[in-house]
C-alpha cells in the first residue's frame, strides 16, 4: 500500500542520526562530557535540601519562571526584559530554529560545531554553510565575512565546542556588526573565556546569547538555559513560543539558590582555568600530541593513528574522554573535561603510562 504522508515523514526522520548521547558507564572518571565536578558536592548537598523547603510540587509554578528570569538577570547585569529561559540551551536552540528558520534559510556556521545544533539543522531541513578550522584550529574571520551575504543565519559556539576556540571579542563585533539576519551566539561555556558579549544585545537587535547553569554552574541535571536578547525577541519568544512552564519547580528553586551563591562559582571557575592550563602543558611535555589551547572547561588534543587506541586503554582503566576522530586535519582527536585536580591528575598519568 502506498505510504501516506505521515509514514513517509517518520521514515525520513528515522533515517536521520539524531544526536548521539554518550556511552553511559559506571563507576568511572567522567570527562567525556564538559560537565563540571570541581563544584564541591556538598554544595549541592546543601542546594538540594534547601531546595526541599521552598517548593510545592503540586502547584504549577506560576510565578517561578519569572523570579528565576530575574535572577539571571541579575548575574549577567542585564534587564530582566531581555531574559528568556529554556529547558537547557539545547530546547531554546530547537525552538528558536523550529519557529524561525525554514528551508529558505541558509545557516552560515563553523565545522566542526555543537552537534546538537547540526542535528536540530538536520531535522529542521535548514540547509547550512560551514566553514572548516584552519591547521592551527582557529576560524579566519574574512571567511565567514564573505559567506555573510549569502547567509540568514549566524550560529557560532563561542567558545566552540569542541575546539575551545573564541574569535577576540572585536572581531566577533566586527561579524555581527555585517551581518544582516539573526546571529545565535551559544556561550555555553563563556565563564571560562575572556569576555563575553551579552552586553552587546542593547545595540544589536538581531542578536540572540545562549547561556546555561549546566557548565560553569555544574546544574546540567536541572536544564537551565537562558538568552539575552532585545525585549522585542524576549517578549515573542516567552509569552508566544516557549512553553508556559518550560522549567520545573525543582530546577527553578535551585537555579535561583545557586545564582545567590555566584561568588563561590568565581573560586570553582579559577580553579578549572588553572587545571586546563597544567593539562595544555602537561600533554605538550608528553611531545607526541598536537594540543590546542582552549577558552573553555576542556581540552582537545590531537593524537593521530594513536586516538582510538588511547581512548580505549583510558576506559578499560575506568577514564572516559571524548573520541572525535578527525577534526579539520588533524587524526584520532581527544576532548578532555577539565575536571577536579585529582581526576586530572588520574587522567594525566594513565596517559603517560599509557605512552610508555
Ligand atoms: C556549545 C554548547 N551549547 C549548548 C550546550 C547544551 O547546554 P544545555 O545543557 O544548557 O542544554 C552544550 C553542551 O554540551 C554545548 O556544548
Amino acid at each position: 500500500m502506498k505510504k501516506n504522508w505521515f509514514e513517509k515523514k517518520i521514515e525520513n526522520i528515522s533515517k536521520l542520526g539524531g544526536y548521539k548521547k554518550p556511552d553511559r558507564y559506571s563507576n568511572v572518571i567522567k570527562l567525556d562530557s564538559n560537565e563540571n565536578y570541581a563544584v564541591d558536592p556538598s554544595f549541592f548537598q546543601d542546594l538540594v535540601n534547601q531546595t526541599r523547603d521552598r517548593m510545592d510540587v503540586r502547584e504549577y509554578p506560576l510565578g517561578g519562571t519569572e523570579r528565576l528570569v530575574a535572577s539571571l538577570a541579575d548575574y549577567v547585569k542585564m534587564p530582566k526584559e531581555m531574559v528568556g529561559v529554556g529547558n537547557g540551551s539545547d530546547q531554546i536552540i530547537d525552538l528558536v530554529l523550529g519557529n524561525l528558520a525554514s528551508k529558505e534559510t541558509w545557516i552560515l556556521t563553523s565545522e566542526p560545531t555543537f552537534g546538537f545544533f547540526e542535528e536540530r539543522c538536520k531535522l529542521f531541513d535548514i540547509p547550512t554553510t560551514k566553514i572548516p578550522f584552519n591547521g592551527e584550529m582557529s576560524l579566519r574571520l574574512e571567511d565567514f565575512l564573505a559567506s555573510s551575504r549569502k547567509s540568514d543565519i549566524l550560529y557560532l559556539d563561542s567558545p566552540n565546542n569542541p575546539t575551545g576556540f573564541q574569535f577576540q571579542r572585536k572581531q566577533l563585533e566586527k561579524l555581527i556588526q555585517s551581518f544582516n539576519g539573526l546571529v545565535i551566539i551559544d556561550e555555553a561555556y563563556v565563564e571560562f573565556a575572556d569576555y563575553t558579549i551579552t552586553d552587546m544585545t542593547k545595540k544589536m537587535g538581531n542578536l540572540i546569547v545562549l547561556r546555561t547553569l549546566s557548565k560553569s554552574f555544574g546544574l546540567a541535571g536541572l536544564r537551565i538555559g537562558y538568552f539575552v536578547a532585545n525585549k522585542k525577541t524576549v517578549d515573542a519568544f516567552s509569552r508566544v513560543i516557549q512553553y508556559p512552564y518550560p522549567l520545573n519547580t525543582v530546577a527553578i528553586e535551585a537555579g535561583i539558590l545557586a545564582l545567590k551563591k555566584s561568588k563561590y562559582f568565581t573560586d570553582v571557575i579559577d580553579l578549572v582555568k588553572r587545571e586546563r592550563l597544567r593539562i595544555i602543558e602537561k600533554l605538550g611535555e608528553m611531545r607526541v600530541f598536537k594540543v590546542f589551547d582552549s577558552k573553555a572547561n576542556f581540552v582537545l588534543f590531537a593524537a593521530g593513528g594513536a586516538g582510538k587506541r588511547i581512548h580505549k586503554a583510558l576506559i578499560e582503566q575506568g577514564i572516559v574522554i571524548k573520541n572525535l576522530g578527525k577534526v579539520g586535519k588533524y587524526d584520532g582527536c581527544l576532548r578532555v573535561t577539565v575536571g577536579t585536580q585529582e581526576m586530572n591528575s588520574r587522567f594525566l598519568t594513565a596517559i603517560r603510562d599509557l605512552l610508555n
